[in-house]
């Protein structure tokens, strides 16, 4: 492929809100997306989820007992798994008071309501498949959705990751043109082919610059994550990463905007 930029004439890093920016706002939600984009977040990450009726929702957890009120509206239900209930059962459920009072208008999105937001001029989309064997089909699902809500996000930023590298290959010729980004653990070996991929997204933890050269070489960019603490964010910007994922795109938009 064509050379990337020198390290001076890269843009500066993507600022991604983990989560939709759950640091001051409950994760996975809408509200949580719009505060980090008006906190200067130019990517909200998302976790995807299949419901029993095959719909697909954002939440991280596979229940739904940290995140919403699931225990309270539907006792008797335990574990509360995502996969057991319906969309209809789901769009019941506060997801917002765990965290605050203030959230109580939050319900768990639909990925329709974030492609929605989207397409409303929202901050641009990080959209992580949790692939699970109770959510077989998930990532036919997920293109289908993004095929036949194209208008929503043709010309905006979208991107799909996941740690299933294999399922992230076939993804990636059921909606080409969206970048698809590998999510892998520190220190792991890149098979031969990633044609596919368009980045890695790997823990700050023991990342080195080099490893950061060696990804840039190969023509992939490089997201990492998850972190809040500023050294390490300004680390993380000192070895030229494509991307940072935080819960606090505020304080990182600080550090990029020196
Ligand atoms: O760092 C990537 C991140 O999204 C994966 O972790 O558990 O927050 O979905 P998790
Ligand atoms: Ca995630």
């Amino acid at each position: 492929g064509t050379a990337l930029a020198a390290p001076a004439e890269r843009p500066r890093a993507d600022n991604i809100a983990h989560r939709g920016g759950s640091g001051g706002a409950p994760e996975n939600t809408i509200a949580a997306c719009a505060r980090a984009r008006a906190a200067g977040a130019d990517l909200c990450e998302f976790d995807v989820q299949q419901t029993k009726d095959q719909q697909l929702v954002l939440i991280h957890d596979e229940t739904l007992a940290r995140t919403t009120d699931a225990e309270q509206v539907f006792p008797g239900r335990a574990p509360w798994q995502v996969a057991d209930f319906t969309l209809a059962e789901i769009r019941r459920l506060d997801a917002g008071s765990w965290f605050s009072p203030r959230f109580g208008n939050e319900g768990v999105p639909t990925l329709r309501q974030a492609l929605e937001l989207l397409g409303a001029g929202g901050a641009g989309l990080l959209l992580e498949i949790k692939h699970s064997p109770r959510s077989p089909g998930i990532d036919r699902r997920v293109a289908a959705e993004l095929q036949d809500n194209r208008a929503l996000w043709q010309g905006r930023r979208l991107s799909l990751q996941a740690f299933d590298w294999q399922a992230m290959r076939l993804l990636h010729r059921m909606v080409p043109g969206v970048p698809i980004l590998l999510l892998g653990t520190s220190g792991a070996r890149l098979p031969a082919d990633t044609g596919y991929a368009s980045a890695l997204v790997l823990p700050h933890a023991g990342l080195t610059e080099r490893q950061v050269r060696g990804a840039h070489g190969r023509g992939l960019r490089v997201y990492a994550g998850t972190t809040d603490r500023p050294r390490v964010l300004r680390r993380l910007v000192s070895y030229g990463v494509d991307g940072i994922m935080t819960d606090r795109p505020a304080r990182l938009r600080g550090i990029l905007a020196r």
